[in-house]
């Protein structure tokens, strides 16, 4: 038997063939582009995600003779995307993707109506998706018009699979249309924004059988037995599910084009003020909390398009000693900033270049900014109770053994490193398939990795950290009041 885990990322889609064990046979990969029409906007064709699907599963077919035993598949999807389809279930106009802040004035405008706060337990983010809605109606009533179904992308992946409307309650919670307490969508901040729950998928468990794999899609990929299709996940719990982060204390820092601390919660314990998330797990009866920075890995991407060395050119040349903090300031906020300022307009910001400073200069900085911020995730979850001993790193990022090294310096936390494999999104997805398929129990099935190390922060350096890290937060003062 085996089990497909498909991972909608932001740059590509991954997809991972596993046995009844949660072991990876095989992987496959199709990329694809996100437009920015206009600054702050982020978008996506849902067609390619579709071509991508067709890829992959090819390519699977191809390769692994065990793809035809497959049972069951499970999707994770970048969050808060707005995949808007008419009465026939055609798309009436790219989605509208997580990191774009468009709908900032129309996100306020909600997040000032006390009753979503109150029945989300979330700010409402310019990036989610009610906001979204709101400004298709203001921007583009001939869509909002023909609106019939708004899906997220996992969602979408969901019904393009099965032909059904069904999602996940993880994934659902960025919307800001779900009772995250109640695990339910919300028909009163459904009608807010003028919509009903006939617009919105039908909410299953991550892990719970959601539907089944359509016929015309079984014959062309060669299958005869019946395949379930999971609820599935955003790609932030199954990230979780991945690497095992269920409970208390159990998490992770994500270093990929968002950059995310993770923190499981045993229960639902909402606390918006610095911006901070409560979602639902993709698991029943759990929840997680998350700090969520919009530009990490973007942010050395940006350095990498601007000098035209590829990021791992430029980590590589810092070697793998930890410097002391640079005297340059990054600030990482080239596309706004969710945790902790809940800010669209915020723009990012060297401060303290001399003429002396090269590219590795600015390369150390950049990263250094990017943790800084992080950090300021990790503050914001301790202030809502959080206790987080150590965190697990993943995501591309987690390549440069210096950003690993300076993430658990900036923390004074360990950072363990999962040793190689898969643990991403993919294989949570994947393991939400086997459970989905009565083939495991949650316990048996989403374990921790086994640690490759734990990386230590550098004694000598913790301090002069702490110090920067400070005089960071006072940089971004001074900048959002000329900005
Ligand atoms: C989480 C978020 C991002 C996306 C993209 O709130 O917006 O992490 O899910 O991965």
């Amino acid at each position: 038997m085996s089990y497909i885990g498909l991972d909608l990322g932001t740059s590509g889609l991954r997809a991972l063939l596993v046995d009844r064990s949660g072991a990876p046979i095989g992987a496959a990969q199709a990329n694809y582009d996100v437009a920015h029409p206009h600054s702050g906007w982020s978008e996506q064709d849902p067609a390619d995600w579709v071509g991508a699907v067709k890829i992959v599963f090819d390519d699977l077919r191809a390769r692994f003779r065990e793809f035809s035993d497959l049972r069951g598949i499970g999707v994770a999807g970048h969050m808060h995307g707005a995949t808007l389809l008419d009465e026939q279930g055609d798309v009436l106009r790219p989605c509208i993707l997580w990191n774009d802040t468009r709908a900032a004035k129309q996100a306020k405008a909600l997040d000032d109506l006390a009753q979503f706060r109150q029945v989300t337990g979330n700010v409402v983010f310019p990036g989610f998706t009610a906001p979204k809605l709101n400004w298709v109606r203001d921007h583009e009533p001939q869509i909002f018009a023909k609106l019939a179904r708004v899906l997220l992308p996992a969602a979408y992946l969901n019904y393009v699979l099965t032909g059904q409307f069904v999602g996940d309650l993880s994934d659902a919670s960025g919307t800001s249309w779900l009772d995250v307490g109640a695990r339910d969508w919300s028909d009163d901040l459904l009608s807010a924004t003028g919509l009903r729950r006939d617009n919105m998928p039908h909410l299953f468990e991550g892990c719970q059988p959601a539907a089944h794999l359509r016929d015309d899609l079984k014959k062309r990929f060669g299958l005869t037995q019946d395949v379930i299709v999971a609820g599935g996940a955003g790609d932030n719990a199954a990230a979780a599910c991945g690497i095992g982060a269920l409970r208390e204390g159990q998490g992770f820092v994500s270093l990929g084009t968002s950059g995310v601390i993770l923190a499981a919660r045993d229960g639902y314990v909402p606390d918006a003020e610095r911006a901070v998330h409560t979602f639902c797990h993709a698991l029943p009866q759990r929840w997680y909390q998350m700090g969520v920075m919009l530009a990490a890995t973007d942010s050395l991407n940006w350095l990498s398009k601007i000098t035209s060395q590829p990021p791992q050119v430029l980590t590589e040349k810092l070697g793998n000693a930890l410097r002391p903090p640079s005297n340059i300031k990054f600030l990482p906020y080239l596309s706004g900033e969710r945790t902790p300022h809940n800010d669209a307009d915020i723009r990012g910001a060297f401060l303290g270049l001399s003429a002396e400073h090269d590219v590795a200069d600015l390369t150390a900085a950049v990263l250094q900014g990017v943790c800084f911020g992080l950090r300021d995730s990790v503050e914001a979850l301790q202030s809502t109770g959080v206790t987080l001993p150590r965190l697990m790193a993943i995501g591309g990022g987690t390549g440069s053994q210096y950003w690993l090294k300076l993430l658990a310096t900036v923390f004074n936390m360990p950072i363990d490193i999962p040793d190689g494999g898969e643990f991403g999104a993919a294989l949570g997805a994947a393991r939400l398939a086997i459970v989905a398929c009565g083939d495991g129990a949650i316990d048996e099935v989403m374990t921790a990795p086994k640690i490759r190390n734990t990386i230590l922060p550098d004694p000598d350096l913790v301090m002069e950290y702490d110090a920067a890290y400070y005089a960071f937060r006072a940089a971004y003062s001074g900048v959002k009041s000329v900005q």
